[in-house]
């Protein structure tokens, strides 16, 4: 623990589960008070979670850290900005906004995926990032003394996968998105970026890394020797997100144990 956030105030979404949860543990741990904003309060069903009968906010608080959690759909912008309301009324103003809410229907090819798997994927994952986004930004401009972005995208939005055309089309958008947002933010010191994890063992992959055959396969195309677990991706969240990365901004940070590098 190095005290990297000491002072500042972060909202993660999708924080009750998986990846968000880390990040928010990891953002608490390292000084910053956490709003977790999320749809469900508990952890989801099926993960791998530590503690899983605490809430991240009481796990946090257990901690000694501060955090609250405030009720979120980040397709909507209105819960958004009342998010953002909290975290200024609780802790004094917003500096890191982490869009990490996220879905994953199911593997699925272009000619059997609905409709409806389409446009709940691109509302989640793309407009989620596009609502937390804005709204971040215009408070940061307000408030007028910088502030960071990260966008949780993935693997998917930097290269083809199989059978997840919408998913990967979503994750794709929120690379792009985070790139051309940079642009426009880099005047105000606001710093934009992406972490682009690989498979990782959360809810949302629990039933194919039960799969032996798909787990043999996954172990086998990713160099390092073993699969990704959700503090690797809060890892690189923290560093996009503390005082290391002034300088960095519109980048898209690979978390995949080298599954792409080849
Ligand atoms: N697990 C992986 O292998 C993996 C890989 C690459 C990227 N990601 C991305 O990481 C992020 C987190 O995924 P995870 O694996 O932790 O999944 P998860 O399902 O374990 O957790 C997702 C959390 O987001 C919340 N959520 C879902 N819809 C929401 C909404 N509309 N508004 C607010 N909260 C909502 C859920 O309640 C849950 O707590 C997602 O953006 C996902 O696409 C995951």
């Amino acid at each position: 623990m190095t005290d990297q956030l000491s002072g500042q105030t972060a909202i993660v979404t999708g924080a009750s589960s998986g990846n968000g949860r880390a990040i928010a543990k990891t953002f608490a741990e390292e000084g910053a008070a956490v709003v977790c904003a999320d749809i469900i309060e508990d952890p989801r069903e099926g993960g791998y979670e530590d503690k899983s009968e605490l809430t991240t906010h009481d796990l946090i608080q257990e901690n000694g850290g501060d955090a609250v959690f405030v009720e979120c759909d980040v397709t909507d912008r209105e819960q958004i900005r009342s998010a953002i309301d909290t975290a200024v009324d609780e802790f004094g103003q917003l500096d890191i906004m982490v869009n990490n809410a996220g879905i994953f229907t199911r593997l699925v090819d272009i000619t059997e995926t609905t409709q409806e798997e389409w446009h709940k994927t691109i509302e989640v994952n793309l407009t989620g990032v596009w609502n937390g986004t804005k709204e971040a930004v215009e408070q940061f401009v307000e408030q007028g003394n910088g502030g960071k972005v990260v966008n949780i995208a993935s693997i998917g939005g930097l290269v083809g996968l199989q059978a997840e055309p919408a998913y990967s089309a979503s994750k794709g958008g929120v690379v792009n998105f985070t790139r051309a947002t940079a642009l426009d933010c880099a005047p105000h010191e606001i710093n934009v970026n992406a972490v682009c994890p690989g498979w990782i063992s959360t809810a949302m992959t629990r039933e194919y890394f039960d799969d032996d055959e798909f787990w043999e396969q996954l172990s086998e195309s990713t160099p390092w020797p073993r699969l990704g677990v959700p503090q690797d991706v809060a890892d690189a969240c923290l560093i996009l997100a503390g005082p290391y990365a002034e300088w960095i901004t519109g980048h898209a940070l690979t978390v995949d144990g080298g599954y792409t590098t080849r």
